[in-house]
């Protein structure tokens, strides 16, 4: 079971949210990121994931991405993460959960349930959008003071996990950062982050201070070598 944050996309060229010049420090986070921002200013949410999107559009999948999908060959991998765009899916991961949402898809405003995605030549949306069964859009990302819809499968996803990898996330924001207290007591636990968060009480963590790319290399060797 893999949880990945920001910190995995870094070296695809998608800044992260809280590291010097990250997202959040040059653009309000709780104006384009909260459900009231989106409430108060819609439009400048709008432009906000546009932006991301073209961002996203000129980034590939890094090594990283690529590793994870190489173990697939000799474990079941199972990726829960916490980022919107769609680079593990390029990069061929079989199984990923999005908990935050999907930057390349639109949802109904008034039914979380209605989900388009977003053709490519079309990706730029504005509050006057509309999906195919008329109801007004927007991005289909889970805001902050918004419940997070997959957390359950999550859980429930890593309390099966023989092996807990977490890659890339400065584990703060929550419940997504909980998750890894629902690993079963003795399961190895791996962390690749080259600034990690403390993971003081939490047993049996390996702490892999590298870049993901490099941490996967690691990672690799230290699995293969217990086999
Ligand atoms: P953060 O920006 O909070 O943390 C990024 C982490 O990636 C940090 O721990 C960095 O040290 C690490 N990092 C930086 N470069 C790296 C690299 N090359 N390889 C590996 N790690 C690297 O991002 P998240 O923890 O993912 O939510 O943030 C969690 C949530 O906060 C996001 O999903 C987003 C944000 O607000 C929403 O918008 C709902």
């Amino acid at each position: 079971m893999v949880s990945t944050g920001a910190g995995i996309s870094a070296e695809s060229g998608i800044k992260t949210f809280r590291d010097a010049d990250g997202l959040w420090e040059n653009y309000p986070v709780m104006q384009v990121a909260s459900a009231d921002g989106f409430r108060r200013d819609p439009e400048l949410v709008h432009k906000f994931y546009n932006q991301r999107r073209r961002d996203l559009l000129k980034a590939v999948p890094n090594g990283a991405h690529k590793a994870l999908v190489e173990l697939e060959k000799d474990y079941d991998v199972y990726v829960i993460t916490q980022n919107v765009d769609d680079l593990h899916e390029r990069a061929g991961s079989s199984h990923v959960l999005h908990l935050h949402g999907e930057l390349m898809k639109i949802r109904s405003v008034s039914d979380p349930d209605y989900i388009e995605s977003l053709d490519i030549d079309h990706l730029e949306t504005t509050p006057a959008t509309r999906g195919r069964n008329g109801d007004l859009m927007r991005p289909h990302i889970v805001f902050f003071q918004e419940p997070v819809p997959n957390i359950e499968k999550a859980v429930d996803l890593v309390r099966r996990a023989d092996i807990f990898v977490v890659i890339g996330t400065s584990l703060v924001v929550y419940p997504a950062a909980g998750l890894i207290q629902y690993v079963r007591p003795g399961t190895p636990i791996y962390y690749i982050d080259p600034n990690p968060a403390s993971t003081a009480g939490i047993p049996g963590v390996h702490v892999i201070k590298e870049k993901a790319t490099d941490g996967m290399k690691t990672l690799a060797r230290m699995l293969y070598e217990k086999r």
